[in-house]
């Protein structure tokens, strides 16, 4: 069998170089050392180093050099002192091994708040507190990238991995993201970015085609991405596993080199996200300098390749100088000592204090904070399994997730001890009995276990010895598969919706409360049954301190500042998206069905409705929803005073809004800048995000001056007519809301002139694809 592998070619490469003088890779002489490089070298430097196509004596070496657990690696060439790197997954967190063999020390991590949470908190400073936390663990546990943060859209809520990504909108996305970017990088170590771009849909992800007009490609699916790139200089992008509008993103120049370099200035690396395609040749012009998880066929590829002559020197030498850049900047190439001792603790600690800035109040009759509570009936299987975060890739390996009966206890009020032990067996019955560990698997998207039966005899005797019920509804989805719009994924499951009625009817006719808990990766069905409780806490899968922090919110030890990052819409096929997204499908289809041709949805998707994605549609076409984008109760109140908006000399605007808390506790709120174009340019929303803010932690009477600058770039529309970014003349008015729905000043700005910034006339789809009209 012929197969080079890593550590022959870089013995082979040692010996037979031995006796000529090598330059030793400096971050001053990557063209020397580029010079001196072989075509053989050159490619092995393009292509990672897949474990699973070593022997196993060849992967204990490797295990001793690398960090179990990462998901890849790149190829070390001693010759020149190049060293291996590691990059390993992300996002919520660092995911490598907790255990490793010959050893009893344990190699956890800190289980951070999921993207989507970090999204919820509007605050991108905490963001990047926490990254830079999060970044710490990466470099003493001896990893050089962390593979994250993901920042796709949630086009559609039943997208697997949403947990992971952050917002329907690109700007709250974008803002997120290069905060996450900046806090990780601090440290030194670097991050990809990722899935570039369009990877909407977990259904046939290695193959499916996103067939998107340029108009909603560049406005929604690239434009986090662009901001990303401009302020945060990631060291790296991952390129997604999708076709899009045709090619793989993989194999794209115009993608991969025209926009994201050429328009956007990006100056890192392009890594193949987990596989390996065909078309390595294509990904190497196209600009993609790094084939990964790597494979031996890559290598031979590449060299095939340039000898002959479908790759050209220039395209070779160009990804090479960048992976030689890229290897000077890691820790590894500096030799820094990692301990294996980040400070777990520390990060615990900031976790637990931060999560509740990304929970979302949705309804509250009064009840919350808790008072006068000291026993809690708490039902659900969530409250003892608390879910930290959604399962496959993105899942960290932690060492404990504290649930909300452990966080009650730490507030002083006791749970039920019958109520929690018939859980507490039901779930050790689930567990070990039926294996189902309500989790899923790696690449399973997820099982949930069924909710326990509780007859409502047992639930009247415990609503006398009891104060009140939480009730907790639990959901996971994860990498691999997408979510359904059924029942027990979507929307509640009968056992579910009976056990919240009795438990109302009950608690209700005993004259004390019912608070129902969301501990839940991504949008379901509320509408149908949020008035039944006396309150809703979205709690989303917050990591690792998760049950402390909910608790510290039930409690009033924490006041809640999340807002909803996404529209929570009344019905699943409210959102247009519904009709071009694989529906309730039950297995992932790998390749094009040749016989049958390609099918909806699976082999290709068209993105029909272009713009009109979240409030962009729902506020536009004027359709109820059952929680609006930007949307979050607080404990307290707050008022916003007369804004004052400028143009200023670098045209850019500034809106400025002064904002009190008028309630009787401390709090955060979120001030939403949304702006509303005039007519005469393009077919626009009714309004979009350009920018918000949030205000510190407020006592009781205290104001603070909130000031958001927009570029006017930002208020531009992409016109596929002229291939340019435009924004009209004539008067914007800027909206200062407290959600979505919910603007509390108005004042507008005038744009004398229209202006325009030229694009590149790329990616476009073989054909139009047909978009609703809403407008
Ligand atoms: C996922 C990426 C991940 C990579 C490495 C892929 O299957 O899509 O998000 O970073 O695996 O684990």
């Amino acid at each position: 069998m012929k197969r080079i592998c890593l550590f022959l070619t870089a013995v082979f490469c040692t010996f037979s170089y031995a006796l000529s003088a090598q330059p030793r890779l400096r971050a001053d002489n990557i063209d020397e050392v580029l010079k001196a490089m072989t075509l053989e070298e050159k490619a092995t430097l393009l292509v990672g180093a897949r474990r699973s196509s070593m022997t196993s004596d060849e992967m204990t070496a490797f295990d001793r050099t690398t960090v179990p657990g990462a998901a890849g690696t790149t190829r070390p060439i001693s010759r020149f002192g190049i060293p291996l790197t590691v990059l390993a997954d992300g996002p919520a967190g660092l995911r490598i091994s907790p255990t490793r063999p010959g050893t009893d020390a344990t190699f956890y991590c800190t289980g951070f708040p999921v993207g989507t949470v970090l999204a919820s908190m509007w605050n991108p400073a905490l963001v990047e507190q926490l990254t830079t936390a999060m970044g710490e663990e990466v470099k003493e546990y001896g990893v050089d990238v962390l593979l994250a943060p993901g920042q796709n859209l949630h086009r559609n809520p039943l997208c697997g991995r949403n947990f992971e990504y952050f917002s329907e909108d690109p700007l709250l996305t974008g803002l997120t993201a290069a905060a996450y970017v900046k806090g990780v990088q601090s440290n030194g170590v670097g991050v990809s970015i990722k899935h570039f771009a369009a990877n909407s849909q977990e259904v046939n992800r290695q193959q499916n085609d996103s067939r998107v007009n340029v108009r909603a490609l560049r406005e929604l699916y690239l434009k986090g991405f662009e901001i990303a790139v401009r302020e945060a200089d990631p060291w790296t992008v991952m390129s997604s596993y999708n076709r899009l509008n045709g090619p793989f993103t993989q194999q794209n120049y115009e993608l991969l080199t025209t926009v994201l370099r050429d328009e956007w200035g990006f100056n890192g690396i392009v890594m193949t996200d987990w596989g390996n395609k065909a078309g390595t040749v294509d990904a190497v012009k196209a600009g993609n300098d790094l084939m990964e998880p790597g494979a031996e066929s890559e290598i031979e590829r590449i060299i095939a390749g340039v000898k002959d002559g479908r790759i050209s020197q220039e395209e070779l030498d160009r990804n090479v100088r960048r992976m030689l850049e890229y290897v000077v900047r890691t820790p590894r190439f500096k030799g820094y000592k990692f301990s294996n001792k980040p400070d777990l603790k520390g990060h615990a600690k900031l976790v637990h204090e931060a999560t509740p800035e990304g929970l979302v109040l949705l309804e509250n009759k009064g009840v919350l904070p808790l008072k006068d509570v000291s026993t809690v009936a708490l039902y659900g299987i969530g409250s003892y399994d608390f879910i930290a975060g959604g399962t496959g890739s993105g899942n960290v390996n932690k060492a404990y997730v504290r649930n909300i009966a452990e966080g009650f206890k730490a507030n002083g009020v006791e749970v039920d001890k019958d109520i929690q032990a018939w859980y507490e067996s039901y779930l050790s019955y689930m567990k070990t009995e039926r294996r189902i560990n309500g989790r899923g698997g790696v690449l399973l998207g997820s099982t949930v276990i069924p909710e326990l039966e509780v007859n409502r005899a047992v639930i009247e005797r415990k609503a006398e010895q009891t104060d009140m019920a939480v009730l907790t509804i639990s959901r996971n989805a994860g990498e691999g598969a997408d979510r359904k719009a059924l029942d027990g994924d979507w929307s509640l499951t009968g056992q579910e919706r009976q056990l919240l009625q009795t438990l109302a009817d009950v608690y209700h006719m005993a004259g004390k409360k019912l608070v129902v808990v969301l501990n839940i990766g991504g949008v379901i069905e509320t509408d149908s049954w949020k008035k039944i409780p006396d309150a809703v806490l979205l709690a989303w899968t917050p990591g690792q301190e998760g049950g402390l922090a909910v608790a510290d919110v039930l409690c009033g030890v924490a006041n809640p500042s999340g807002k909803l990052p996404m529209t929570f819409p009344v019905g699943y096929f409210d959102i247009p998206s519904s009709r071009n997204f694989p529906y309730n499908y039950e297995r992932p289809a790998f390749s094009y069905n040749t016989q049958r041709g390609p099918v909806k949805d699976v082999d290709y998707t068209d993105y029909a409705e272009g713009i009109w994605v979240g409030y962009r549609y729902f506020a536009t076409a004027g359709k109820p929803v059952s929680y609006p984008f930007g949307y979050g109760l607080s404990y307290t109140t707050f008022a916003y005073a007369k804004p004052v908006v400028k143009v200023g000399k670098d045209g850019k605007v500034t809106a400025s809004i002064t904002v009190t808390n008028t309630g009787a506790v401390a709090g955060k709120e979120i001030v939403q800048v949304y702006v509303a174009a005039p007519d005469g340019g393009l077919v626009k929303p009714a309004f979009e995000l350009k920018g918000f803010a949030k205000t510190k932690q407020l006592k009781p009477g205290a104001s603070e001056t909130l000031t958001v600058t927009i570029d006017p770039y930002t208020l531009a529309s992409f016109n596929e007519t002229t291939s340019a970014w435009e924004t009209a003349a004539g008067t914007y008015t800027v909206c200062f809301g407290a959600s979505s729905a919910d603007f509390r000043a108005n004042a507008s700005f005038k744009l004398a002139k229209p202006q325009a910034w030229a694009a590149h006339r790329v990616l476009l789809p073989s054909e139009p694809v047909q978009e609703i009209k809403v407008k």
